[in-house]
């Protein structure tokens, strides 16, 4: 699926693959400051974790002079946890709430009720995921993050 940014420049949404380890891998590389709270080190190891892994996985890719590069990740799990990184250059452009808008789509085939993830407090995603209509519903035992939750049921409008 071909989408197009604020700034005109047109990326795709797609599955991530097997074949995506040298993508995935420069994408870790290259997000530095997305990782600070997403917590991966930028290694091969943790590149094949996430290509081999047996969840809904999409990345948003650009083309430039015919070479691929992977600008942000998402995925959801069965049970409605979710991981999300957009890479550093690319930030604020809308990417994140084009990957989150297909992990509700995804969501909603899984029939699941919500999503529901922790966000470390001191991280400004937790603006961005209230602007997408998440709520704070509790807090880990830590204290550390919150227990955001979005309601994705059909019911729920
Ligand atoms: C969170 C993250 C995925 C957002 O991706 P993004 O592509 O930058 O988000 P978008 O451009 O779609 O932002 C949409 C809206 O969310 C809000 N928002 C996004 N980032 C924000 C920030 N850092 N502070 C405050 N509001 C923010 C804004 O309202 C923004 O709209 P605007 O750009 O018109 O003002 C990205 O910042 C990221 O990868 N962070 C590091 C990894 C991470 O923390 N993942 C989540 C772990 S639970």
């Amino acid at each position: 699926m071909e989408k197009k940014l604020k700034d005109g420049q047109k990326i795709t949404i797609r599955k991530l693959r097997i074949s995506d380890l040298d993508l995935f891998y420069n994408f870790l590389v290259n997000s530095p400051k997305a990782r600070k709270f997403w917590r991966h080190p930028a290694d091969y190891e943790t590149a094949s974790n996430y290509v081999n892994a047996q969840r809904y996985q999409i990345v948003a890719t650009i083309k430039k002079k015919e070479v691929e590069r992977i600008l942000g990740f998402a995925a959801v799990t069965d049970q409605g946890g979710i991981g999300l990184a957009v890479t550093d250059e690319y930030q604020h452009r809308g990417i994140g709430t084009i990957l989150m808008e297909r992990l509700v789509e995804k969501a909603q085939k899984l029939k699941l009720e919500h999503l529901e993830f922790t966000v470390f407090k001191e991280n400004t995603a937790v603006q961005f995921y209230s602007s997408l209509g998440c709520q704070i519903c509790d807090e880990t035992p830590d204290g550390h993050s919150y227990i955001m939750r979005l309601m994705v049921g059909k019911q729920n409008g």
